[in-house]
C-alpha cells in the first residue's frame, strides 16, 4: 500500500558541465516520447481520464525534486505514470467529494495519494481531524487532469512558481523547457539550494536557471550548489498512516 518512492539518480549530474558547442545537453535526459526513469523504470502516459484503485501514502517525497516546504504536502500523487510538465495537476473524485492533486512523484505501482486527503475523499474528513479515520484497503475513485493552473493555490513560493531542488531536479526541468517550452512547469518553475525535498539539508536561497539551450545545467547559487549543510526553518510536516498525527519529515 505505501510504495517506497522512486528516486530519480539526477543528483549523479551535479558538478557536470555538459559541452557548450552541443546544442542541447548530451546527458540523456527525460524524453517525453518515450517516458523512462534514470532508475529503469519505465513510466507509461497518464490518461487524461479514468478511475484508480486509490490508496493513502504518508511520508511525502518527488522523484522530480519538487519542495515540500514550498508545497502543500497534503495534495501529492505518487502515481507510476510519467510525470508530466503539463499535466500534473489531477482531480480525483469520489462519493460526490473531489480533491486536488499534483503528480509530482512516482510509486513503483500504486495509486497513492496524501493520506490526509484520501482519507477526506473517503469519509469527508481530513486525516489529521482523527475523528473519522477510516483504515480501508482503498476505493475506486475517477480522476481528470484539469488546468495546472487550478493547483497554483498548493504551491507556497511568493511567485506562485513551481519550487525545484536546483541540485536533483535539473534533468526534468531541463526537459520541460527544451522539449516542451510552452509547458506550464517550462514556465513556471525555480530552482532552489534545498538539496532534498524533505529540505532538511542545503540552503533556503533561489538560484540562477542555467542557459540550457546553450548546454549548460549547473544552476548558480550564493552557496554551493548541492550543499548538504543542514537546513533548519523549512518544515515539511507528515500526516502519518493510521494515527493522524503530525510528523516533521
Ligand atoms: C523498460 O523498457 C525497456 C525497453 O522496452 C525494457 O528493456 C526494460 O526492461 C523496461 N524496464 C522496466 C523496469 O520495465
Ligand atoms: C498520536 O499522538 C497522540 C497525542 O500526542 C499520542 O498519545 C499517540 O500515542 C500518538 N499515536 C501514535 C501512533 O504515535
Amino acid at each position: 500500500m505505501f510504495s517506497k518512492p522512486i528516486l530519480v539518480g539526477a543528483s549523479a549530474l551535479i558538478g557536470t558541465l555538459v559541452s557548450a558547442v552541443s546544442a542541447a545537453p548530451t546527458e540523456a535526459i527525460f524524453d517525453v516520447t518515450n517516458p523512462k526513469f534514470s532508475n529503469g523504470l519505465n513510466g507509461t502516459r497518464m490518461a487524461a481520464s479514468g478511475s484508480v484503485w486509490l490508496t493513502p501514502h504518508d511520508h511525502f517525497s518527488s522523484s522530480v525534486g519538487v519542495l515540500g516546504c514550498k508545497t502543500d504536502t497534503n495534495h501529492f500523487a505518487y502515481w507510476p505514470e510519467a510525470i508530466s510538465c503539463n499535466d500534473f495537476c489531477i482531480e480525483v473524485s469520489y462519493d460526490g467529494r473531489s480533491a486536488l492533486f499534483m503528480h509530482l512523484d512516482n510509486s513503483a505501482g500504486a495509486h497513492d495519494v496524501s493520506f490526509e486527503n484520501w482519507n477526506y475523499l473517503e469519509t469527508g474528513y481530513p486525516a489529521s481531524e482523527k475523528t473519522h479515520i477510516k483504515e480501508s484497503a482503498g476505493f475506486t475513485a475517477t480522476y481528470k487532469t484539469v488546468d495546472p493552473n487550478r493547483c497554483r493555490g498548493l504551491i507556497k513560493t511568493s511567485s506562485g512558481k513551481m519550487p525545484f531542488s536546483a541540485a536533483t531536479s535539473i534533468n526534468f526541468v531541463a526537459n520541460c523547457v527544451l522539449n516542451q517550452p510552452n509547458s506550464w512547469v517550462a514556465q513556471n518553475f525555480e530552482l532552489w539550494n534545498i538539496y532534498d525535498s524533505q529540505c532538511n539539508l542545503g540552503h533556503n536561497e533561489l538560484c540562477e536557471t542555467p542557459d540550457f539551450k546553450a548546454g549548460f545545467n549547473q544552476a548558480k547559487c550564493g552557496h554551493t550548489l548541492g550543499s548538504q549543510d543542514p537546513l533548519v526553518g523549512q518544515d515539511v510536516w507528515n500526516i502519518l498512516y493510521p494515527s493522524g498525527n503530525r510528523s516533521e519529515a
